[in-house]
């Protein structure tokens, strides 16, 4: 099939959505929206992933080097949104309705809404120009009981329905269009 050369992108290649959960120097609870997520080998499953330019999750995690990974579900998407589109540099930013609790193993903010929940430790910070890489041990995954079930992974996964993105669009499990970044967010009262 004939092909064109672009500069770097990654259209058309859809990415599973995270809600990274942190608590700023004053203890408080900060989340923000994530798709630069995947996961690694050294002798157990890890992650890795990349937070760019300043951000505070970035800031929270270099301080205390753990933080939570939600994955965002349909239901979740108008607040994942939300956390995607306003920076916590904004005092207001979670001042909206979340039911939040604490990991298991971790001292982290996590999103009891949430059907799967990633406790993360980094143990390398890789400072690049304007980015940083992060590699995790995983300390926990909050699950669903619900996941434990004889249900087919197919079945499961259509109930969860977590949500994907790409070109700056949502895209549900079955590549249903959910809207652009930024729009699910106005159904939020
Ligand atoms: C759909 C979506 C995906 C995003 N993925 C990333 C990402 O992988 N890496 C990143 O650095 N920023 C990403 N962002 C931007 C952050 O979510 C955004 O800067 C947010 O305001 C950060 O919140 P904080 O300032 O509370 O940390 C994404 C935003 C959206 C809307």
């Amino acid at each position: 099939m004939a092909k064109i050369s672009l500069k770097p992108n990654n259209d058309y290649c859809p990415q599973t959505l995270f809600l990274y959960g942190t608590y700023d120097e004053k203890g408080n609870p900060d989340f923000g929206l994530f798709c630069w997520f995947s996961y690694i080998w050294d002798k157990e499953l890890g992650v890795m992933c990349c937070i760019g330019g300043n951000k505070l999750t970035k800031e929270n995690i270099k301080r205390d080097r753990i933080f939570s990974a939600n994955l965002v579900t349909e239901d979740l998407l108008p607040v994942a949104d939300y956390l995607g589109c306003v920076s916590g540099s904004n005092p207001d930013k979670m001042k909206i309705s979340l039911d939040i609790g604490k990991g298991s193993v971790l001292n982290v903010p996590v999103l009891n809404d949430s059907p799967v929940i990633f406790e993360l430790e980094v143990t390398d910070f890789i400072n690049k120009n304007d980015g940083d890489v992060m590699l995790c041990k995983i300390k926990n995954v909050l699950q669903d009981e619900s996941l434990s079930s004889d249900e087919t992974v197919v079945k499961k996964l259509s109930r969860i329905a977590p949500v994907k993105t790409t070109a700056k669009t949502y895209l549900g499990y079955d590549g249903r269009d959910l809207g652009q970044w930024g729009e699910p967010m106005k159904s939020i009262n």
